[in-house]
């Protein structure tokens, strides 16, 4: 069957006010970038007309500017989940104001296609998938992320493809697509090793439903911060404290496989982890392949990187595309119901390596708002993996905002990770190990190890508030640190007194 070529424009006039779709990709790796634009500009005439216009959105996890940016700029989002980190997008979220609330919701990104599959979030009438490569007979090969690929193109009544030529068609094979049965018929999933394959190297879709837009854009890969003072000295703690676990024996000689979250201070720990020369060759099964991963897939400190998405710069996608040879039996893009599977991260004893926001002296974690209320980014994968590790860390600046925000509170304001699950914290400072240790033990650890010496003696102090019960906190004065912020601009400025009996 002749495959069908239409403009952005006319794809995007396929697209119908208060419709669902779904886009491919993770982070901006993979995602489509010129029919998202026409869309909005669809969106923005049709208001003009006085018009409603305004859709549905499954994402794999964040995406490009192409996509959140005008999408939220054009005020044509009706809901959205899971993962985001635009700006303009954040914006829209949390500034009530300014748009007509969309409605986000946040999940583990390792669910978000079974709850499409399951019906929770309502049908797919649309999905845009950038591709290297599609067939007459319907075959589509992604580009560098995965996400909810292979279920929105199943489920979708109608399927864009942005053929991006770009990206080299050689990128076929990198790819391992494989989507979950529904319960209670699933089966196992066939992979026992990190670099297991189970699956298709593309999608399969009915033809008939495939219209295709040709482009020749760039990824959005922006970068990461160079590495400062902090995120140096928080990479070289998480290395040495692998050196003494392989020391000890709780991590075997042949090293485990490494999860690392996303952003720079991740990017920093894989780095230090590189450079430290008691920490042997280690395999990656992560979500984001970032920057460092590729450096040291290249320096022979990473064997084999599982993950859904290439997230890195322009300039090292570029390289990889030329390197391709080198990487290709390197590496493998998984759907990220694999890549994230709790199942196999468990199975496969990883590693799990995130950033929070802030964390409390008890081991809990938010990863996700500012001061209770302000939503950041969302939970990402960071949940998938934690709560499944071989060993959950979580790693933070001791302080935020020129040390006016302590990372370490007495009670977290919004709870993504539990203590249940959260076995290491690691800061500038140090590190904290909560394996074995009830509430007081953890906290003092957690102070010790990880506050700033500026906060120490006030952290500890709230741990006199409550006497009784197994955990000394204080219901009265768990959010002084934040109420002094708000307040006067500084938690230094806590009032305990008020609280002590
Ligand atoms: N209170 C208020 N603001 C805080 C804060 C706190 N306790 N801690 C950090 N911040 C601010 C920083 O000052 C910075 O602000 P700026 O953008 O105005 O400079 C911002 O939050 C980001 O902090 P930064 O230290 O640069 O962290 P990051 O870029 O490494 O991101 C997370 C940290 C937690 C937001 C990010 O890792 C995330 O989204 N995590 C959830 C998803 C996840 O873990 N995915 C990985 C799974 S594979």
């Amino acid at each position: 069957m002749a495959l069908k070529f239409i403009s952005a424009e006319e794809a995007a006039a396929l697209i119908h006010h208060d419709q669902n779709v779904g886009f491919s990709g993770f982070t901006h790796a993979g995602c489509p970038k010129v029919v998202p634009v026409a869309l909005a500009k669809r969106a923005e005439e049709e208001h003009a007309k006085g018009n409603p216009f305004k859709i549905g959105m499954f994402t794999g996890a964040s995406t490009g500017d192409t996509i959140d940016g005008s999408l939220a700029r054009a005020n044509a989002v009706k809901f959205r989940t899971p993962y985001q980190t635009n700006k303009d997008m954040r914006n829209a979220i949390n500034n009530k104001q300014v748009h007509a609330p969309i409605d986000y919701f946040d999940m583990h990104l390792s669910q978000v296609a079974q709850e499409i599959r399951y019906g929770f979030l309502g049908g797919v009438d649309v999905a845009i998938i950038e591709a290297c490569e599609v067939t007459e007979d319907g075959k589509i090969i992604p580009t560098a992320g995965v996400g909810i690929t292979p279920t929105i193109c199943r489920m979708a009544k109608t399927v864009i493809v942005e053929l991006n030529s770009k990206v080299p068609a050689r990128l076929r094979g990198i790819h391992d697509l494989y989507e979950l049965q529904d319960p209670p018929k699933r089966r196992h999933i066939n992979i026992f090793e990190v670099q297991g394959r189970v699956g298709l190297e593309y999608v399969k879709v009915d033809p008939s439903k495939i219209f295709v837009v040709e482009t020749n854009e760039e990824s959005e890969g922006g970068g990461f911060a160079p590495v400062d003072e902090t995120t140096a000295r928080i990479g070289e703690n998480v290395a040495n404290f692998f050196v003494s676990e392989m020391k000890n024996g709780r991590i075997p000689q042949t090293f485990l496989p490494v999860q690392s979250g996303v952003g720079n201070i991740a990017n920093a720990v894989l780095g230090s982890m590189g450079i430290n020369k008691d920490i042997p060759r280690f395999e990656v099964f992560t979500e984001v392949i970032q920057d460092a991963v590729l450096d040291m897939m290249r320096e022979g400190k990473i064997s084999f990187a599982s993950g859904c998405s290439l997230t890195v710069s322009n300039e090292q996608l570029h390289q990889l595309y030329t390197d391709l040879d080198f990487f290709k039996n390197k590496m493998v893009l998984r759907p990220s119901e694999i890549s994230n599977n709790p199942g196999l991260v468990r199975r496969l004893g990883v590693i799990g390596i995130n950033t929070a926001i802030e964390v409390d002296i008890f081991g809990n974690v938010n990863s996700t708002h500012v001061m209770g209320n302000t939503m950041m980014n969302g939970i990402g994968g960071s949940g998938d993996f934690t709560r499944s590790s071989y060993i959950s860390i979580f790693v933070t600046p001791s302080v935020a905002k020129n040390g006016d925000i302590s990372c370490i509170v007495p009670k977290v304001t919004h709870e993504d990770h539990s203590e249940h699950s959260v076995k290491i914290i690691a800061s500038e400072y140090g590190v904290a190990d909560l394996r074995g240790k009830g509430p007081n033990q953890r906290a003092r650890e957690i102070i010790e190890k990880c506050a700033h010496p500026d906060y120490r003696p006030m952290l500890h102090d709230y741990m006199t508030l409550q006497q009784n019960g197994h955990t000394p906190q204080s219901l009265y004065g768990c959010f002084s640190f934040h109420k002094a912020f708000l307040e006067t601009g500084s938690m230094k400025n806590a009032d305990l007194a008020q609280y002590k009996k």
